[in-house]
């Protein structure tokens, strides 16, 4: 048996608190998407704003493979905005909802049962108007009465619908609770035969995962999850949590998946890189730690037999052990045969770049890992245009005071900033390009990591910026922090001024 796969990772993930993806990344998200095979993207919320709008119909129109989901409400407005957005794709979805729960009805829709069965119908009615793949979702159906809730289903399953969600929305079922409720709804919903049943599982008691596999055993067909488990408060199933549980106990599940695992890993890196949410060290399949041993006696055991102690390969996920693969000697080809191998395809454009960055941290650095390439790819992938140029910082700090100068290109026109700070060097930096720039924002996240060890490791800024009310992400690689720093900040900045450009102001 073969239990679909449906991302949310760019619709519900992109609903974390502090995650905000411009076009350009989710539709890098949604290619890597398709590489690592789900059956379903659900590309975002198009009636949300104009820019989820844009990001869908982009994903809809260049990414072929899966089924391309847009969300909508029960409303027309809703629908026809998401028809519109997907309607390029070959295999469109309209995803509607609508909550079911006696405490969604009373308090939040202020509708009768009876009201809310009636605009369920008539909102899948709409969508099959425009496409034969519709999907219901029952918002809130683990604590919705049993009785309406089949009810609901029977009657959008013959309005049209192809899929019926059963949404955990809140996190607040239990494994053999909710097994039970799917249980009882394939029993109790006469026509179920004609649609797929999903499920959708929010982690707030971190029971997300238990809860789908749960669902899998008593009749789901899809899964609803994201990358890393990003989603809305505690986050949403993760996608390579449930992957790896099918595919390792096989023997005791006896589904399966049409996901490339092999892409698993570098999906889990991109997200977390474009969102800037980091993946916790002892995260399950994708933390830092998933695959390390600690104690000398496991160590021993693995170098003996790896099974003594891991029940899965590294190799599955497509997690190349971390070591060296490339010194200076190496050439051009072989640079890009590597990249290749790790699944960039580059233009020759980016290719010269990435190369002339390899090459300058070869020579300080001597040998480089697979995360240095993929940092030095990324880094490149990350820059937006540059109206913003950052051609010359240098900072002197000491005795708690630092200067920094910027000579900066600003919209192709030369300027320069000296600023003196008791704040520290990244401060003096960061206000000198603020001075060039003469944006209103302020710094939200500032992080710092090491990317291999050593103290010659490449060191990783990731910032998110806010301005009016809107979070902009970015990110600098260099063995000079203050650098990354500054890098990542003018990223951000030059963000910023592509919105507004693109808003035209
Ligand atoms: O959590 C939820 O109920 C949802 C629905 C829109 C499927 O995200
Ligand atoms: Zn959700």
């Amino acid at each position: 048996m073969t239990v679909k796969i449906f991302d949310t990772t760019l619709r519900d993930g992109e609903q974390s608190p502090g995650v905000s993806l411009n076009a350009e990344e989710k539709l890098r998200i949604a290619r890597q998407l398709a590489k690592l095979n789900v059956d379903v993207i659900e590309a975002g919320f198009p009636v949300a704003s104009q820019g989820d709008f844009q990001a869908v119909q982009k994903i809809a129109r260049e990414v072929e493979g899966p089924i391309i989901a847009a969300l909508a409400r029960t409303n027309f407005e809703d629908i026809d905005r998401a028809w519109e957005a997907i309607k390029d794709s070959s295999n469109p979805r309209i995803h509607t909802f609508i909550a079911t729960s006696p405490i969604h009805m009373e308090f939040k829709l202020k509708k009768s049962p009876a009201e809310v069965l009636e605009n369920a119908v008539k909102a899948v009615k709409r969508a099959k108007g425009y496409t034969e793949d519709v999907e219901f979702s029952a918002e809130d159906a683990s604590r919705s009465e049993r009785d309406f809730l089949c009810k609901i289903f029977q009657a959008v399953i013959e309005a049209g619908a192809t899929t019926i969600n059963i949404p955990d929305t809140v996190g607040y079922a239990t494994p053999g609770e909710f097994g039970e409720l799917v249980g009882y709804v394939c029993e109790n919903v006469s026509n179920i035969d004609q649609a797929e049943v999903s499920v959708h599982c929010h982690n707030d008691l971190g029971m997300g995962v238990a809860n789908s596999i749960a669902a899998v055993e008593n009749g789901a067909t899809q899964v609803e999850c994201a990358v890393n488990g990003i989603g809305e408060r505690a986050g949403n199933a993760a996608l390579e949590e449930i992957a790896l549980a099918l595919n390792t106990r096989h023997d005791y599940y006896n589904q399966k998946t049409a996901l490339n695992l092999q892409e698993i890993y570098r999906t889990s890196r991109l997200v977390s890189q474009l969102t800037g949410m980091d993946i916790q060290f002892n995260k399950a399949v994708v933390g830092k730690n998933a695959f390390a041993h600690e104690a000398g006696i496991h160590q021993d055991g693995v170098i003996k037999e790896r099974t003594t102690y891991e029940i899965m390969d590294a190799k599955t996920i497509g997690l190349k052990e971390n070591r060296i693969v490339m010194g200076k000697h190496s050439g051009r080809h072989a640079f890009r045969d590597r990249l290749a191998e790790m699944g960039y395809d580059l233009d020759r454009e980016e290719l010269n770049h990435c190369f002339k960055r390899f090459k300058e941290l070869a020579d300080r650095k001597g040998e480089l890992t697979g995360l240095d390439l993929e940092a030095i790819v990324e880094d490149q992938f990350g820059q937006s245009p540059e109206l913003l140029q950052l051609k010359l910082l240098q900072v002197v700090t000491g005795n708690g005071i630092s200067t920094a100068t910027v000579h900066m290109l600003k919209e192709g026109e030369k300027m320069l900033e000296s600023v003196c700070s008791e704040g520290g060097p990244i401060d003096a930096a960061y206000e000198a390009i603020n001075r060039v720039a003469g944006l209103d924002c302020r710094l939200d996240i500032f992080k710092i990591d090491a990317i291999t060890g050593g103290k010659d490791a490449l060191g990783n800024v990731t910032v998110k910026v806010e301005h009016e009310e809107e979070l902009f992400l970015g990110r600098g690689v260099s063995t000079d922090i203050i650098k990354a720093s500054a890098v990542a900040y003018n990223n951000a900045l030059n963000k910023i001024m592509a919105a507004k450009s693109r808003k035209g102001r």
